[in-house]
């Protein structure tokens, strides 16, 4: 964790704790850091799962790169610096909202392995579970639901990922999903079996 700007800083605690409040909600606050190129299928697999727990009375919420950045991080683009930024600020966030007892759902490109490291540094063992959307550049490119990639090629969006910008592949994920070629609910059924076996959706 790097330094605070400001000094005399006292941290308060409080007099409910992380396991009261999972204790209430009956489950294991985590945070499903899905991470893959743009077009890969982490939000739909985040909205998609979390239909699903949240039907069966989980308390959920879910990060999206394109909705925070409209938000919070509104004042950051796509260098190296900025993104690193963008995932540090979000990484923060995310580590708040599992300690509230929430399943979170994060889902960026986070292209870095060094920043995504550097969330799963500031949280509890456990509580990080890097989950890989592993849909090929070739199949992002072929979907290209945005329309993203065929401008990119044109040279309209600058370091872009995968294009003109690099994607570091997870060497150490708790699960790898080919969101390439796995249908939805066959992907959604992976992810919550993972959290199912590893004890996060039962108080
Ligand atoms: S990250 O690299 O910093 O993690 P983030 O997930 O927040 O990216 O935002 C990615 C989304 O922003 C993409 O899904 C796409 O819709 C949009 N976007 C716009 N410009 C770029 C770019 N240069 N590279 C990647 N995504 C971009």
């Amino acid at each position: 964790m790097s330094e605070p700007k400001s000094k005399n800083l006292t941290w308060h605690e409080g007099q409910v704790s992380r396991q009261d409040r999972e204790k209430k909600l009956g489950q294991k606050g985590c945070t499903i850091w899905l991470t893959g190129l743009s077009g890969s299928g982490k939000s739909t697999l985040a909205v998609a799962a979390e239909k699903v727990l949240a039907d069966r009375g989980h308390q959920t919420y879910i990060l999206d790169g394109d909705n925070i950045r409209q938000g919070l991080n509104s004042n950051l683009g796509f260098s190296p610096e900025d993104r690193t930024e963008n995932i540090r600020r979000i990484g923060e966030v995310a580590k708040l909202f599992t300690d509230s007892g929430c399943v979170v759902f994060s889902s960026f490109i986070s292209p870095y392995r060094s920043d995504r490291d550097a969330v799963r540094e500031i949280m509890a063992e456990g509580d990080f579970i890097e989950v890989y959307a592993a849909a090929s550049l070739e199949k992002c490119e072929d979907r290209d639901v945005k329309g993203l990639y065929a401008k990119a090629r044109k040279g309209e969006i600058p370091e872009f990922t995968g294009i003109s910008a690099p994607y570091e592949e997870p060497e150490k994920a708790e699960l790898i999903v080919d969101t390439g070629s796995l249908t939805l609910d066959q992907s959604v059924a992976i992810l919550i079996e993972h959290l199912e076996k590893n004890g996060y959706l039962s108080g």
